[in-house]
């Protein structure tokens, strides 16, 4: 294909949608670049999201079972246990090269270059990386999103003591507290890191429940949950300054919407707000690629922007911020590219908080089936009344179906449950086929499972749960 262009692809960005787009661009006979200007392959994701974010919950979850005393009633004594964070770091670190490493492997195994660098357009066809410009036939932009700054509050990874996501993944010790502001995904993962190893941890959230865009019921339920479990989650309240001295912040808050102030000191305070796209020094105007006013990219179908053979997939674009999709525009852009049909469907794009309980969540949540005027029903059933979470003594949390009462189509599901984020591709994959609860509920599960519950949910849209 590659008339008189360098490449047939040359992608932006080499994180989940990038990387993605790239290897299915090679596997599909195109030539292939990809430009990064990170020293390791993977984006955001594989280098200070995804990856670490789970080493860190993972280890953090093993050393607080083993130190709360949570296991004596399994007769497992491990009273003395001690953390030696040094060494999960290092750990975390470890999995985190052989992730990255292993896409540089993919790159050279599918005959893709990497260009190394900063790459910003030259025109719709070309893009310079350093002092050399490439020509491509097709350019898909997948540079991601990064940290928003709040305005006033001065991030500095480098001091741990005012941190984002990143710095929050490398501190060398433990803070006696920890200040979390945004109480969205990133807030209660990190948190829940911190607090699992010994961290007292105040969440301060501007909206009056946690986890926005979740399920009413999950965001009020997880909530106590999560307060049970030590957090002191502050809704409703904003935070209007944080001072550094030394080693020491003191955080400034006050109800959202007007009255007194207080001041929380801290020895760590985390900066989850939420994330932005990356735009910055792409020189999008040399391509003629617009911005809508939240700084998106905006595609049509086919991901291709309003100029042509430009694309753009991953965080840059509307729609939720995260590695799945990036990875799945990364396939269906690179299909489109070669002229093939690509597929994604973003009706269905799982959401999963990986806290224990684990919160997942599918299709429209209860408030959105509620304003769309259509008629439903909901089926609920606790992992209380589930055998074998009872046996491992693993009770918190439900599975919720939403069906329309209808036509008894699945709409939505959620989950709160130590396997949530396992167990929501289950039903997932059942409303890809349109499935009923009737044919969730009909469906043989394997017994003692965690899955059962699922089984009894859409049972009990029917009305008739066996197990409560
Ligand atoms: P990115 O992964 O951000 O990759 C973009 C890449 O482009 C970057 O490497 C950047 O260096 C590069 N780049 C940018 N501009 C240029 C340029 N001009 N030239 C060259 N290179 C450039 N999502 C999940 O689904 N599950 C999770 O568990 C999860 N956990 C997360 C935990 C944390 C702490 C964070 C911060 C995010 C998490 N996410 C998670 C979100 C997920 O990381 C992102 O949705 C995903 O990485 C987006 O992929 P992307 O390819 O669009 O962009
Ligand atoms: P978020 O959007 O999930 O949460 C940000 C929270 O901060 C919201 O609750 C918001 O109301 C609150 N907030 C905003 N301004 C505030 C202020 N001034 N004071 C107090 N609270 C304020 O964003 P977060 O947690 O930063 O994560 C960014 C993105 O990364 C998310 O979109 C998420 O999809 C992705 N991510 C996904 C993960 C996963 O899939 N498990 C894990 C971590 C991140």
């Amino acid at each position: 294909m590659t008339d008189n262009f360098d490449y047939d692809v040359l992608v932006i960005g080499g994180g989940p949608g990038g990387y993605v787009a790239a290897i299915r661009a090679a596997q599909l006979g195109l030539k292939t670049a990809c430009v990064e200007s990170r020293e390791t392959l993977g984006g955001t994701c594989l280098n200070v999201g995804c990856i670490p974010s789970k080493a860190m919950l993972h280890a953090s979850e093993l050393y607080h079972e083993a130190h709360s005393g949570a296991l004596e009633k399994f007769g497992i004594n491990l009273s003395g246990t001690k953390l030696d964070l040094k060494q999960m770091l290092a750990e975390k670190t470890k999995a985190v090269d052989e992730l990255t490493g292993g896409i540089a492997f993919l790159f050279k195994k599918n005959k893709i270059d990497w260009l190394k660098g900063l790459g910003s357009f030259e025109s719709a066809n070309s893009v310079k990386v350093g002092d050399k410009t490439y020509t491509a036939k097709n350019i898909i932009i997948a540079t991601g999103s990064s940290v928003t700054p709040l305005p006033g509050v001065e991030i500095d990874n480098s001091k741990h003591v005012v941190v984002d996501s990143t710095g929050a993944l490398e501190l060398p010790k433990v803070p006696n507290h920890m200040v979390v502001i945004g109480g969205g995904v990133i807030g209660l993962e990190l948190g829940s890191v911190w607090m699992r190893l010994g961290a007292k941890v105040t969440v301060v959230e501007y909206l009056d429940q946690i986890l926005p865009g979740m399920d009413g019921d999950i965001r009020k339920d997880s909530a106590r949950i999560f307060k049970k479990q030590g957090f002191d989650i502050k809704t409703g309240t904003k935070v209007t300054g944080v001072t550094v001295k030394g080693k020491k912040a003191s955080v400034t808050i006050e109800p959202a919407k007007g009255g007194d102030a207080e001041t929380i000191e801290a020895d760590a305070v985390l900066v989850a707000i939420g994330r932005r796209p990356n735009i910055d020094g792409l020189a999008l105007e040399k391509s003629g690629v617009e911005t809508n006013d939240r700084g998106q990219i905006e595609v049509g179908h086919d991901f291709q922007t309003a100029v042509k053979g430009v694309y753009a997939i991953g965080d840059v674009t509307p729609g939720p911020m995260l590695a799945h999709k990036a990875m799945d525009e990364g396939v269906a852009v690179a299909e489109f590219v070669a002229g093939q049909q690509g597929i994604v469907n973003h009706d269905l794009i799982p959401g999963v908080v990986y806290t224990h309980p684990e919160i997942a969540s599918i299709g429209k949540t209860e408030e959105q089936v509620k304003e769309s005027g259509v008629e439903y029903k909901v089926g609920k059933f606790p992992f209380l009344a589930n055998s074998r979470a009872k046996t491992n003594r693993d009770t918190e949390g439900y599975v919720k179906i939403i069906a329309d009462a209808k036509t008894d189509r699945v709409l939505g599901a959620h989950i709160i449950s130590s396997l949530a984020g396992t167990l929501v591709a289950q039903i997932t994959q059942a409303m890809e086929f349109g499935a009923t609860s009737e044919d969730i509920a009909y469906t043989c599960h394997a017994h003692p499972t965690h899955s059962e519950a699922i089984k009894e949910a859409a049972i009990a849209v029917l009305g008739k749960p066996i197990h409560t």
